[in-house]
């Protein structure tokens, strides 16, 4: 039942070689000038389109880093697979797949159709829908109660307290009618047990956590190594559990591109929509990126030429 212990199908590469591939995986995307700075949320806007940082954390606890890795951003939709993780720790796999589900959706990240289409059903945890869903579902007994016991589970995956910013919670907040809407659609199915409004709120601050490359690294190596941070060595969730997330993140954590993800670099990963990326090598490594221009999708392009590079350079590939 350990996945890590199942899935290290080769050894974690030496430090060595994964310095000098983040190296060279680093220089290579940089050379990319493509792709488009998130604009939907005001405050997105103003990132700089040049930042970029690299940082692959081993499940031994080593990091390795390149570029800008301690340039804060808001973690965005990445929130929506640990967030995953924490309401499977806390309720179970099959409660989770009743309500949420775990398929693509094929469609974009927002889309209201997606919902429409599968009677009112949220469809997987990574796209706005079931992400709202997901939150809506966490223990805690009221929206503050909720906040803190999301607050405190993905701080654990990083291995420190990650800070709302404010700013980011702000402009998303004055700008989500979308997101209301998709929460009003799904309670309009009976389909939330809490207050779609609150429900909004608390994924909105969700998303907005601040997270550096560094952080997603080490978020992403806690899943790759069965759930204990390699930093902290605290269990945040179970092995299970990873199994579970890193399932749905491989089917749907770049959204309607997320099946060509997998057939180029082959491993689960997830993307927000401010610039970060978290990829998992299941007990071997976590890759975080931070680059905010964004391909068609909302998936940052340096972050996924980096990430190829990683994957292939080091063969991560789980396939
Ligand atoms: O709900 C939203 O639209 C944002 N808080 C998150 C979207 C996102 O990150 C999509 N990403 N690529």
């Amino acid at each position: 039942t350990d996945v890590h212990q199942r899935a290290r199908t080769g050894p974690v590469p030496e430090d060595r070689a994964i310095d000098a591939a983040v190296d060279s995986a680093y220089r290579r995307a940089r050379d990319r000038h493509d792709g488009a700075v998130a604009d939907y949320i005001p405050v997105l806007a103003g990132a700089d389109p040049d930042a970029f940082g690299l940082c692959v954390a081993d499940v031994d606890g080593g990091l390795h880093e390149a570029g800008q890795t301690r340039v804060p951003f808001s973690i965005q939709s990445i929130s929506k697979a640990f967030a995953y993780a924490l309401l499977c720790e806390a309720v179970g796999h099959h409660e989770v797949r009743e309500l949420v589900g775990v398929n693509s959706t094929g469609l974009a990240f927002n889309s209201v159709i997606a919902i429409e289409m599968n009677d009112g059903h949220p469809m997987n945890p990574m796209v706005n829908a079931g992400a709202i869903a997901t939150t809506a579902l966490l223990p805690g007994g009221s929206p503050d109660g909720q906040w803190r016991f999301l607050h405190e589970g993905l701080s654990r995956f990083a291995g420190h307290e990650l800070i709302l910013d404010d700013e980011v919670y702000r402009s998303e907040s004055g700008t989500n009618q979308r997101n209301q809407a998709i929460a009003a659609l799904l309670h309009s199915y009976g389909r939330m047990r809490t207050d779609p409004a609150e429900a909004v709120d608390v994924y909105t601050r969700q998303c907005s956590l601040r997270v550096d490359a560094r952080d997603l690294a080490v978020m992403g190596a806690t899943l790759a190594d069965g759930g204990v941070n390699p930093l902290t060595g605290d269990q945040v969730v179970s092995a299970d559990v990873c199994r579970d997330t890193l399932a749905v993140m491989a089917a749907s954590g770049l959204y309607q591109t997320s099946g060509e993800w997998l057939f180029e670099i082959g491993l689960p990963g997830k993307s927000g929509v401010a610039g970060g990326l978290v990829t998992v090598a299941p007990g071997k490594v976590g890759i975080g990126a931070y680059a905010p221009r964004l391909d068609a999708a909302g998936n940052s392009v340096r972050g996924q030429v980096a990430t190829a590079y990683l994957a292939r350079s080091l063969g991560l590939n789980i396939f």
